[in-house]
């Protein structure tokens, strides 16, 4: 049994079938095929359905596919349960649909060239021998994306779920934070707070920083206990049937943050709330996250760590020496969900200094993460040769007091809607 509604799996399919109408003559959506763990007998890596795949047939069950044409619509193909199946792991669900042994004559019936061939989800995988071309794929994929990044009701409605046992997880971590407790002891905690409360499992591995690690992005949490007067950055969130919550909060050990984190800390804060008001139809998604660099770069010259104008701090990067990553992307169906770039637009450009993955105006139903923050990393601020291009611009003596602070991250996942933006996770306590 799918999650899903049938009035919400035929919805997204038809939806699907006229963004790519045109595009292919066969589009085959696979959704891939368990991974075996080296030398670990009869052991597999937890299986991820390719989110393609999953998004159209609502079933996590690996082996099956969703084959398109323009005359017949939509067929699902599926792996049907077996008896050792059913011996080792009681009844999987199976999702309804065609053997997927019989996908072979259904393509050469089908009769598609190559050319006209889109092979998407995990490709052409187990049984599956079919050809298709990169361009045809490409094609098909982009017009997907299109409809993917919009989140129906039910979507939004995991994603509700996901960010509720995120709040209890996040509540908990904050109640052990205190000197002497290591970041291992936090994540733990965390963790089992979430699946208590609904999640499935963690979205993505959960960071957790104490001190100097705080300013490490995506710090895998060690034995490092925490002392008073330190920061505790944690960034996690909880899933529930692959949709995720990719929250981010830091903390003070002990009652309040010392004066330069507190600075820090209100900088990124407003980012954080002026840009989640930004979260409106029409915005560009660089604007948005222009905007936040121009509250930390005019920020960090009130404090005398930056010189110089905020447009002249944006247009030389030197903004990114202490915000080195993009406001935010698409979440949802994974930590990184379909994000991308207009069609009239080269990918990967960058915005003052760094690499955005969203570059797009929003639209109603995109569900964005804004995760404005300032760091102070050593493997930035001691290069030389960052220390020469931004000579002028960093009161390099001014800075080194402001060091300790290690990092400041925020973050919330908001609903773009033709009304307010809803920000999902707003029950977690920013401090
Ligand atoms: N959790 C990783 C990120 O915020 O993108
Ligand atoms: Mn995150
Ligand atoms: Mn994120």
């Amino acid at each position: 049994m799918s999650l899903f509604s049938t009035d919400a799996l035929a919805e997204r399919r038809d939806r699907a079938a006229s963004a790519i109408e045109g595009a292919a003559d066969l589009v085959l959506v696979t959704a891939g095929e368990p991974l075996q763990i080296p030398g670990g007998l009869d052991q597999q890596y937890r299986f991820v359905p390719h989110p393609e795949y999953y998004w159209l047939s609502g079933s996590r069950r690996s082996g099956g596919a969703m084959a398109w044409t323009p005359d017949d619509g939509w067929t699902p193909f599926v792996r049907p349960v077996t008896a050792e199946e059913r011996l080792w792991e009681g009844d999987p669900e199976a999702p309804e649909g065609r053997d997927v042994a019989e996908l072979e004559d259904w393509l050469k019936a089908c009769g598609a060239s190559p050319e006209r061939t889109a092979l998407l989800g995990a490709g052409a995988t187990g049984t599956v021998q079919v050809e298709g071309t990169a361009a045809c794929r490409d094609g098909a994929r982009q017009r997907l994306d299109v409809v993917r990044r919009h989140k129906d009701a039910e979507e939004i409605g995991l994603l509700r779920r996901a960010a509720r046992a995120t709040a209890a997880g996040h509540a908990r971590a904050r109640e052990v934070i205190a000197p002497g407790v290591d970041e291992r002891s936090i994540q733990i905690e965390l963790e089992a707070e979430t699946f208590r409360h609904g999640a499935d499992a963690m979205g993505y591995e959960s960071i957790v920083g104490v001190g100097a690690n705080s300013a490490v992005l995506h710090f895998a949490p060690g034995r490092r206990r925490a002392e008073e007067g330190e920061l505790v950055l944690i960034d996690a969130g909880g899933a529930v049937a692959g949709y995720t919550s990719d929250v981010t909060r830091t903390y003070p050990v002990g009652r309040t943050f010392t004066e330069r984190q507190q600075a820090i800390f209100d900088l990124v804060s407003r980012s954080l709330r002026e840009c989640s008001d930004l979260c409106r139809p029409g915005i560009e998604w660089h604007d948005v996250h222009r905007r936040a660099a121009e509250i930390l770069a005019s920020g960090l010259v009130e404090l005398g760590i930056l010189r110089g104008s905020v447009d002249g701090l944006l247009e030389s990067e030197a903004i990114a020496l202490f915000f080195p990553h993009g406001i935010g992307h698409m979440v949802g169906l994974g930590v990184r969900d379909v994000g991308g770039h207009a069609p009239d637009r080269e990918p990967g450009r960058k915005c003052c200094g760094a690499r955005v993955r969203v570059d797009l105006p929003l639209e109603a139903g995109f569900v964005m993460t804004v995760e404005p923050g300032l760091y102070f990393v050593p493997a930035i601020l001691d290069d030389p040769e960052r220390r020469q291009r931004f000579a002028d611009a960093v009161d390099w003596t001014a800075l080194e007091p402001w060091r300790d602070v290690g990092g400041v991250r925020l973050e919330d996942n908001l609903v773009v809607t033709e009304a307010e933006p809803e920000n999902l996770t707003a029950s977690i306590p920013l401090s």
